[in-house]
């Protein structure tokens, strides 16, 4: 039997196939397994590019509309829709359209139409409502289906992981996974390595998680040393009283996955009236730029590369050259610790829930595997090294565990039924 393991990422997404236990990863980026979990709809040919073709014609400054982050929707309460060119479009269309590309690729890999799934999901999609949580992940399940799978099992993330972790231990161990990825932290502490007929339950101590992730720490640099470049606390005069930009107009922009909002007519109208009224224009100019100009993309970049920048570096420039008036933003690693500690204290708390939750302490955890492209944020891994031995802590796959892990488990999910 030949089924299909999708991690599918806020920011990143990998794929497998498990052929009667043999596993096979299928690279979906053009150098990496994994690609971005983009979509790009241009408004030139009317069509949707995925991931790596999506970035492709980015760089060619392809006319369109670029979706990045979608998974973040999907523990939202309402109904999201986009309009791109004359249709309007569910998240869960969107999401198909991706899944659809993907099972395109596996199914060519397999020689054959795949109808068995394995979907990896968050422990949390909504941190605090159950219904709303569940919604999240049947919207992914409707998605899935759209896409062309008969059959959808989900697993969480990090019992993914530790199954792809699992794989190279020969003796039993308690391990604690840590993974945090684009849009969510992911716990989970299993016993693995244990010779067992496949029913895991009982090894599985705890699973939690919350809504943070590398997304959260870009919305912060966005904030905090960006948005003033681009007219946040400009002053202007209305009807004879001075006033400065506030923040609210910066809300959406500053979330990856809500700036579909400002190309909303009425806040572009909002943009010009300020400009209109702004005493210096240059700054708050550069809003409309980037919401016109289709700057949007290459401004993403700047802000993520910086932050990466920051992992291997103690201060880092945000050049941000694409504009007609660029400006340039130091950043050092200090004040980007200080601007998201709030959210790696809540990494931290979450972890405090998660050991709780399994009725044990730090000292019992014999390996803790650390996943996820934002676990290499140094703010981040200092939570770990802080309350475990260094040897403790393994540091690897982060982009590709859960998706193997993922490969695994559709092999016990499918297999003993054969
Ligand atoms: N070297 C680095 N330093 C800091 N952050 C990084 C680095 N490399 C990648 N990231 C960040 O890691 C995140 C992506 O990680 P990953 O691919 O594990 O997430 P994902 O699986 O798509 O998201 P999720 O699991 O939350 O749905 C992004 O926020 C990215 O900016
Ligand atoms: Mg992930």
């Amino acid at each position: 039997m030949i089924t299909a393991s999708i991690d599918f990422g806020t920011t990143n997404s990998v794929v497998g196939i498990n052929n009667n236990g043999v596993i096979e990863m299928v690279p979906l980026g053009k150098e990496s397994l994994e690609t971005k979990t983009v979509l790009f709809y241009s408004f030139e040919d009317k069509n949707f590019y995925v991931g790596d073709e999506a970035l492709s014609e980015l760089k060619l400054d392809t006319l369109g509309r670029y979706l990045v982050a979608l998974k973040s929707f999907l523990g939202a309460a309402e109904n999201i829709e986009t309009t791109l060119g004359t249709t309007t479009y569910l998240l869960s269309d969107l999401i198909a359209i991706i899944l659809r590309r993907f099972k395109w690729v596996l199914d060519k890999k397999a020689g054959q139409s795949i109808e068995r799934v394995v979907l990896g999901r968050p422990v949390r999609f909504n941190d605090d409502d159950d219904e709303l949580d569940q919604q999240a992940q049947d919207r992914l399940e409707a998605a899935a289906l759209q896409a062309g799978f008969k059959e959808v099992v989900f697993q969480y993330e990090p019992i993914a992981a530790a199954l792809s972790y699992e794989k190279d231990i020969s003796k039993e161990e308690l391990i604690l996974v840590a993974d945090i990825g684009g849009g969510t932290t992911d716990y989970s502490i299993i016993r693995v390595g244990r010779k067992h007929a496949g029913n895991r339950k009982e090894d599985i101590l705890a699973t939690h998680g919350t809504y943070v992730g590398g997304n959260s720490f870009d919305s912060e640099i966005i904030r905090a040393f960006v948005v003033k470049h681009l007219g946040q606390g400009s002053l202007y005069k209305n009807m004879g009283k001075e006033m400065e930009i506030g923040p609210a107009l910066y809300n959406d922009f500053s979330e990856w996955h809500k700036f579909q909002k400002m190309y909303d007519p009425n806040v572009i109208y909002s943009i010009e009236k300020f400009i209109y009224m702004a005493y210096d224009k240059d700054e708050i100019s550069r809003l409309l730029e980037l919401i016109k100009e289709g700057h949007y993309f290459a401004f993403s970049e700047k802000i993520i590369e910086s932050k990466i920048n920051l992992s291997f570096n103690d201060s880092t420039q945000i050049e941000m050259n694409m504009f007609e008036k660029p400006f340039t933003q130091e950043l050092t690693q200090k004040a980007f610790n200080a601007v998201i500690s709030h959210h790696t204290d809540k990494i931290k708390s979450t972890l405090a829930e998660t050991m709780a939750m399994a009725n044990i302490e730090y000292k019992d955890i014999d390996r803790v595997f650390l996943t996820g492209g934002s676990t290499l944020v140094p703010a981040v891994s200092n939570i770990y090294k802080e309350l475990f031995a260094e040897e403790k802590l393994v540091h690897t796959d982060v982009f590709s565990s859960v998706g193997y892990g993922l490969a695994i488990y559709a092999g016990e999910v499918w297999e003993p039924y054969n």
